[in-house]
């Protein structure tokens, strides 16, 4: 556990195993550097030939110098002074996190390089220290070549300025714990390798969350999905010995009567293709294929923290996705919760199969606004690369409040359109709709798929497919799952618990 603190005393005086003070490009001096008499920590940095971009960090021992309570300090480039963000200081932090989790205790200015919005700074840097020093590392043995480390560090203090409302900023410092727990254990649940992570794993996994936080949950068993006619989750998971699961899952932090909004999320806990089987290359991560599930119920963990007056409801369907003998065949047809049938093509098209159930019952609940999340197609990751999810719905003020919250919280995203035109090369010959479309246009015609459950419920699905797996290590985050979207999700429901959503009439 780490203790975070916050405090307004002079830099100089707090006391740390490392002091991480912020330099701009130049070299400037940020918050801070000015404050360390008796060394001249600017002229040490420049010294080394740094200038202050972003990645350029020196760490300086105190050799005994006066008024200097650190132990150490750790300069940490920012790049130009005009573009630092909050999103800047997550990422710088981050990226020194590795180095500092060794020690037990960290102080920084940093939040106060950016300026505008102190909160989302103060927050940003707990994030970038946390999630940066992340590591998965429940199946590496003291015989292995990279024995697991624990990280050392047990204290943060995050120093703002006098004039912020400190009590803010220590709501902001617990926002960033919560907040990160939740990334941290999204990740965790996608790096968890299929033949363990299984359907009744996660399942198993969201009851424990739901108990330990105080909210409800309900697992639906497959008996339980065939009497509500889930056929989309049966059938995806008819091919594998691991049987599906609906996990459902409520927070109450408003009166009953008012509409909740609802979440869903992909949770194929492994992707084989199913009959219409991918290559050797292609299955390679496709454990990390209920990524959009891990999210969802991660978001609902970080929710159930932080108490926010809306209520909740999510309903996240899993299913493994494998060839056994008993696997849905292409041209079978499928009867989803809503009655509509649909013409499976492709079984590597499944996401959608199983999303289609949950959204129809969701949709049932009447709720305000209905998320969905899945990494859902190599299209969209092909048209917005690996770090940028796509967004698509029925409702441009819906999709614009999801971009503006990836936006505030550095998970970026980016509306494609839900062009009916396209409707058409979905529609099928024997079934109401077939679950492909052509290759072009594959996150169109995907979410145009999903459209076909929601009803008349305003409704956005976010395609990560490219960010909710690194396939290399970025800033604050090591190869492996990265939890995207959760923060654009909590960010999400938090403003509407503050700006409640009128439902056009
Ligand atoms: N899970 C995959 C999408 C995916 C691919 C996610 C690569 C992350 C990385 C999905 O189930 C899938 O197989 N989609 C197909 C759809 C096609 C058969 C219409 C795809 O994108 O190729
Ligand atoms: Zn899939
Ligand atoms: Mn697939």
């Amino acid at each position: 556990m780490t203790t975070l603190a916050y405090s307004v005393d002079p830099p100089a005086s707090v006391p740390a195993d490392v002091l991480v003070l912020p330099v701009m490009e130049g070299p400037e001096p940020g918050p801070g550097v000015r404050d360390v008499r008796g060394l001249d920590l600017l002229g040490v940095y420049a010294a080394a030939k740094l200038r202050g971009k972003h990645g350029e960090s020196l760490l300086v021992p105190n050799a005994g110098v006066d008024g200097l309570a650190a132990a150490n300090v750790l300069l940490v480039g920012l790049g130009p002074r005009a573009e630092v963000t909050s999103d800047t200081v997550r990422r710088a932090i981050g990226k020194v996190a590795p180095q500092l989790a060794r020690h037990a205790s960290v102080a920084t200015t940093l939040p106060q390089a950016a300026g505008r919005n102190a909160e989302a700074a103060v927050q940003a840097a707990v994030e970038g220290l946390l999630l940066g020093s992340y590591r998965f590392d429940r199946y590496k043995t003291a015989q292995g070549a990279e024995p697991p480390e624990k990280t050392a560090l047990t204290r943060v203090t995050v120093i703002g300025s006098a004039r912020w409302n400190a009590r803010a900023m220590k709501d902001a410092l617990a926002r960033g714990e919560i907040v990160s727990d939740a990334v941290a254990w999204a990740r965790d649940l996608v790096n968890t390798p299929a033949i363990d992570c299984t359907p009744d794993y996660l399942a198993r996994q969201a009851q424990a969350m739901a108990e330990e936080a105080g909210i409800d949950c309900r697992i639906w068993s497959e008996a339980e999905l065939k009497k509500g006619g889930f056929g989309g989750i049966l059938g995806v998971g008819q091919g594998s010995v691991n049987p599906p699961r609906l996990i459902e899952l409520r927070y109450r932090g408003a009166p009953a009567g008012q509409a909740p909004i609802a979440l869903t999320g992909k949770g194929i806990s492994f992707d084989s293709g199913g009959l219409s089987i991918k290559s050797a290359e292609g299955m390679e991560w496709m454990k990390a294929d209920m990524g959009g599930a891990a999210s969802i119920l991660a978001t609902m963990k970080a929710i159930a923290r932080l108490k926010p007056k809306v209520n909740v409801i999510a309903a996240v369907p899993t299913a493994e996705n494998m060839p056994g003998g008993s696997a849905i065949r292409p041209g079978d047809v499928l009867v989803h919760r809503s009655g509509k049938t649909s013409e499976v093509l492709n079984t590597d098209a499944e996401g959608r199969l199983v999303l289609a159930d949950a959204l129809a019952y969701l949709a049932e609940q009447k709720p305000k606004v209905i998320l969905d999340t899945a990494t859902l197609t190599g299209a969209c990751m092909i048209a917005l690369g690996e770090e940028i999810w796509g967004v698509m719905g029925n409702d441009r003020r819906l999709t614009r409040d999801l971009v503006a919250a990836g936006e505030a919280t550095g998970e970026p995203g980016w509306e494609l359109p839900l062009w009916k035109g396209y409707r058409k090369l979905i529609d099928s010959e024997v079934a109401d709709i077939k679950n492909v479309g052509k290759r072009y246009g594959g996150a169109i015609t995907a979410a145009l798929f999903l459209a076909e459950f929601v009803g008349d419920t305003p409704w956005a699905h976010l395609d990560i497919a490219g960010p909710a797996f690194a396939e290399k290590a970025g800033d604050y985050w090591p190869k492996g799952g990265t939890g995207v979207p959760v923060r654009t999700l909590v960010h999400y429901v938090l403003s509407q618990a503050r700006a409640p959503r009128r439902r056009a009439s």
